[in-house]
């Protein structure tokens, strides 16, 4: 299979980035973090100083960045910004915090959907957001909607905190998940839900390994993809 989207969508703290690199990995695929474009929009908000809050202003600062999205082998993925690779910068809370309300501007989703379709013209990718099934790729070869009670996503994102060196509370980072999931969920444009034929997979009480394996069985047995 040379062409072609596995879509990976849920919230945050799913293992959803983890496993999406390693199976792009498993199955000699590139990985597309649309996350990560998201979050470069966010960046060039706050570095141009307009209030993420300020769809208009928001919208205007985005039509004029350059936001690209390379995709390496191995589940590698760089973004950059105006010629900068942000790849790092993207992370820090301040860009976490701006990054619903710039994702919920339509014409932020509509600059970044059409680059995201771009680029999934001539690879097999797999695709990793909230509305890749629903809107971007609605004829993807497979979608898979991850989930995980908010107490174990939570769980991750503090472990992941601790691991990077970042301060973290437990309570804060739980109650920032449920912020982010909600705003991503009742947004106007492409709220946060499974399509209707993504299979959903509960990754609660599963380990990565068990996550990876469980998905790369479904890619093998809906589209064939050897892994
Ligand atoms: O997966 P992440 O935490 O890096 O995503 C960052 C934000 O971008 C998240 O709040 C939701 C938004 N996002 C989106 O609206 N659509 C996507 N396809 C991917 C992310």
């Amino acid at each position: 299979m040379s062409s072609g989207v596995i879509a990976i969508d849920g919230p945050a703290g799913t293992g959803k980035s983890s496993v999406s690199k390693l199976l792009a990995h498993k199955i000699s695929a590139h990985y597309l973090d649309t996350g990560a474009m998201y979050r470069a929009a966010a960046l060039a908000v706050l570095r141009a100083g307009v209030d993420p809050a300020e769809a208009d202003a928001v919208a205007a600062v985005v039509a004029s960045a350059d936001i690209r999205l390379v995709p390496g082998a191995n589940g590698s993925s760089r973004v950059y910004l105006d010629g900068e690779d942000v790849s790092g910068m993207i992370r820090t809370d301040e860009v976490t915090d701006a990054v619903s309300p710039v994702s919920a501007v339509p014409a932020v989703r509509a600059k970044l959907v059409a680059l995201q379709r771009r680029q999934a013209e001539a690879e097999l990718l797999v695709v990793e957001g909230r509305d890749i099934g629903t809107v971007v790729f609605p004829d993807a070869l497979i979608k898979i909607f991850l989930t995980a009670s908010p107490e174990a996503r939570a769980e991750r994102r503090h472990r992941q905190n601790l691991a990077a060196g970042r301060p973290s509370d437990n309570a804060e980072v739980l109650a920032a998940v449920n912020r982010r999931d909600h705003l991503d969920s009742t947004r106007a444009v492409s709220p946060l839900r499974p399509a209707d034929d993504a299979i959903t997979v509960d990754t609660s009480d599963m380990t990565l390994d068990q996550v990876l394996d469980h998905l790369a069985d479904l890619v093998r047995t809906r589209i064939g993809v050897a892994s």
